[in-house]
C-alpha cells in the first residue's frame, strides 16, 4: 500500500463535484491512509457525513464549535497530526478564502492554523474557474507553496464544457502518492520502452509478441513519483498514462528505436539518462508481402512458434536479435514458401 500510515486530513467543500468525494476517501483508504474528514457546511448539502464516517471509518468534522474536542480546540487539534490537508473539491468561494486567510468555519480555520502542507483539488464552472479573481487567487496560492491537483477541461455539471471539473479521485491519488515520494531521481530524465511491438507481415497480418505493457508503466509512474521527467515510449496497449508522464506512442521495433534515439539525443544538460528498455518484438520480415497470406501463416502457426532459431532463443531467455542473421534466414524460408502457396 503506497500510503500505510500516511495522516490526511480531507477537507470538502460545496460544489457538485463532492460525491467524488467518497470514492476519493475509498482510494485513499484503500492505500492504507488514515483519513479524516472535515466539510464546510455547503458540502453537507451535496453528500451527507453520514457516508464520509462510513467510509473513513472515523468522525466527520463540520463545526467550529464542536464540543467533543477538549478545550474546543477542534479548529486547531484537527490538523495537528496530519501530514497534508487535502481539500477536494475545493470552491471557487474556498479558495478565495485560502488566499485572502479567512477563518470564518471549521476547514477554513483549520486550513489556516496548519502546520503541515495544504494541496487542493479546484472544482467549479468553467467561467468561475476563468473569472480573473479566481485566477489571481490560484496564483497567490501557488506563491504560497500550496499545491494544485487540476482541475481538469471537459463536459461539466452544469452542461457547459471547459476548464474547472475536479481531477478525477485516481488522478488525485495519483498526486497524492506523488507528494509523499522521496524524490531521488529528481533531476534525472529517464526513458522507458513498454508494450509489444508490431511487425507487419502484409496488409492485414503482423508478427507481434505478448507483452502487456503494465511493468513499463509501472516503473514509468515509479520514476515520475521519484521525481523524474520521464518519457515513455509506448508500443500499442490500452493502458493510461501516468499522471505526470509524456508518451510517446509507436508501432514497430523501428520506431520504437527511432524513438529512443530521438529522445536521447536532446540536450542532456547536467541530467543523466537512464534507459530501461522492456521489451520489443525479436524478429521482423526484411521484406512486407503485398498479398494476403493469412491461411498459410495460419497453418504454419505451430511451427512457428517451436522450430524457429528465434523463438528458440526466446524461450531460453536470449534476445533473438543475439543471431539475427539466423532469424533473417528463417523468416526468409518462411516467407518463401508462404508466397509459394498463397492463394490467388
Ligand atoms: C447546485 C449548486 C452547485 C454548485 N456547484 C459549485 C461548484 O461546483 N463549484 C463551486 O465553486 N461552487 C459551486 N456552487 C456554489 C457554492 O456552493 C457556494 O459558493 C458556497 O458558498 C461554497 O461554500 P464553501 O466554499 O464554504 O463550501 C454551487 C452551488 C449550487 C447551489
Amino acid at each position: 500500500m503506497t500510503l500505510t500510515g500516511k495522516r490526511i486530513l480531507l477537507g470538502i467543500t460545496g460544489g457538485i463535484a463532492a460525491y467524488k468525494a467518497a470514492e476519493l476517501v475509498r482510494l485513499l483508504v484503500k492505500a492504507g491512509a488514515d483519513v479524516r474528514v472535515a466539510m464546510t457546511e455547503a458540502a453537507t448539502r451535496f453528500i451527507t457525513p453520514v457516508t464520509l464516517q462510513a467510509l473513513s471509518g472515523q468522525n466527520v468534522w463540520t463545526d467550529l464549535w464542536d464540543a467533543r474536542i477538549a478545550d474546543n480546540m477542534g479548529h486547531i487539534e484537527l490538523s495537528r497530526d496530519r501530514e497534508l490537508i487535502l481539500v477536494a473539491p475545493a470552491s471557487a468561494d474556498f479558495l478565495a478564502k485560502l488566499a485572502h486567510g479567512l477563518a470564518d468555519d471549521l476547514l477554513s480555520t483549520l486550513c489556516l492554523a496548519r502546520r503541515c502542507p495544504l494541496m487542493v483539488a479546484p472544482a467549479m464552472n468553467v467561467e468561475m474557474w476563468e473569472n480573473v479573481a479566481t485566477a489571481r487567487n490560484a496564483e497567490t496560492l501557488r506563491a504560497d507553496g500550496v499545491v494544485i491537483s487540476g482541475p481538469a477541461s471537459g463536459g461539466q455539471a452544469c452542461g457547459e464544457m471547459g476548464m474547472g471539473r475536479m481531477t478525477e479521485p485516481a488522478d488525485i491519488l495519483a498526486d497524492v502518492e506523488f507528494f509523499f515520494q522521496p524524490k531521488r531521481l529528481q533531476g534525472k530524465r529517464v526513458v522507458v520502452t513498454a508494450g509489444p511491438t508490431e511487425e507487419p507481415v502484409d496488409p492485414v497480418r503482423v508478427l507481434t509478441n505478448t507483452s502487456s505493457g503494465k511493468m513499463g508503466y509501472a516503473v514509468a509512474r515509479a520514476a515520475q513519483e521519484a521525481g523524474a521527467e520521464v518519457t515513455l515510449i509506448s508500443g500499442p496497449v490500452s493502458l493510461p498514462t501516468p499522471a505526470g508522464v509524456a508518451r510517446v506512442d509507436v508501432r514497430t521495433a523501428r520506431e520504437m528505436f527511432d524513438a529512443v534515439k530521438r529522445t536521447q539525443s536532446r540536450p542532456t544538460f547536467s541530467s543523466r539518462w537512464l534507459r530501461l528498455p522492456i521489451t520489443a518484438s525479436s524478429i521482423r520480415p526484411a521484406r512486407k508481402s503485398r498479398r494476403r497470406t493469412a491461411a498459410v501463416f495460419r497453418s504454419n502457426s505451430k511451427r512457428t512458434r517451436t522450430s524457429s532459431p528465434g523463438w528458440r532463443r526466446c524461450r531460453k531467455g536470449r534476445s533473438a536479435s543475439a543471431s539475427p542473421r539466423k532469424a533473417r534466414s528463417w523468416a526468409s524460408t518462411q516467407r518463401k514458401s508462404a508466397r509459394a502457396r498463397t492463394f490467388r
